[in-house]
């Protein structure tokens, strides 16, 4: 393992290359990578790094995004199959025909969505903004159609006041926390603070003391003086959050909240990545400037 790590190291260097790791990524993928965030996050660090190479370490949408905000850089995806299915819930097809039926409407994305899907919408947006996002817009656009995500789009909805035309879109890990998880964490730990992502189901959000992104959870906590937290997101946040909190206490919501193709970026394919400068990331023009300028509104409002 030492070896592969001391590879990775000197490969990053000669290649001029930089590692950006989602907070879902497996331990050892967080531990090595030059920069671990959020969706948001990774954004901004991709459209400001100034490395020749950027090996990211989470699902397809987001080494798109990347490529995205420096299509002059190679991007590389160690694998090609870490997808996400909520992003694959909607397609550029479905989204014309919404789009068809509300005319007049302008579209809000969830960055969870293709670049293709992005180049037809008016604005991007991520856990982090998509209330603030939304509250911006608002004043200018009476119909707003929000996707893929419907269980962030009740919760922003609910919070700005504002109806939405929604996709059945949802993200199957989160939807897979229930109350009842929460309540039995709860009975099990009453003094722990609860804080669930906003892809959580309505019922969960309901249940939370906290509703955030991932970056939101991290920087609550490193604040609060609480001790004891029960974490309602992906799994692999606990690292994290437990390197940057060594006294503090967390419980996993569900043992169940894994996503499966956040877990398939490994350490051997990260090199393996570097090796062969694969699997390279490319997008038709036409996709790259459309789906910019939602990205671009999203990070001037940010
Ligand atoms: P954030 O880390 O941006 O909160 O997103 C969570 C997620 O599901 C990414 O796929
Ligand atoms: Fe997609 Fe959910 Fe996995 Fe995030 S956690 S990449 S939204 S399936």
């Amino acid at each position: 393992m030492n070896d592969i790590r001391s590879k990775i190291k000197h490969l990053k260097t000669e290649k001029n290359a930089v590692i950006l790791a989602h907070n879902y990524q497996l331990p050892e993928i967080q531990d090595i990578a030059d920069f671990v965030g959020d969706s948001l996050g990774l954004s901004i660090e991709a459209s400001r790094t100034k490395a020749s190479v950027i090996v990211f370490c989470g699902v397809h949408f987001m080494a798109e995004t990347a490529k995205i905000l420096s299509p002059d850089k190679t991007v590389l995806l160690p694998d090609v199959n870490s997808g996400c299915p909520m992003a694959d819930m909607i397609n550029p097809e479905a989204l014309k025909s919404l789009q068809t039926q509300h005319p007049g409407a302008v579209t809000m994305c969830y960055v969870n969505s293709s670049a293709e899907v992005k180049s037809l919408c008016d604005y991007c947006c991520t856990s982090a903004n998509a209330l603030k996002m939304a509250q911006k817009i608002i004043p200018d656009h009476k119909k707003i159609i929000f996707v893929p995500d419907k269980y962030l789009a009740q919760y922003v909805s609910d919070q700005a006041n504002h109806h939405f035309i929604t996709w059945e879109g949802y993200c199957p890990v989160h939807a897979e926390i229930s109350p009842q998880d929460i309540m039995q964490q709860k009975s099990l730990h009453p003094q722990a603070k609860v804080i669930v992502h906003p892809e959580c189901r309505p019922e969960v959000t309901a249940c939370a003391d906290l509703v955030a992104s991932t970056e939101g959870m991290s920087k609550f906590i490193i604040n609060s003086p609480d001790k004891e937290f029960i974490i309602g997101t992906e799994l692999g946040i606990i690292h994290r959050l437990q390197k940057e909190n060594p006294d503090k206490i967390f419980h996993p919501a569900s043992e169940k909240a894994v996503c499966t193709d956040m877990k398939k970026i490994t350490l051997e394919k990260v090199l393996w990545s570097l090796e062969n400068l694969s699997f390279e990331i490319t997008l038709p023009q036409d996709v790259l400037i459309k789906a910019r300028r939602s990205i671009d509104r999203m990070l001037q409002t940010t």
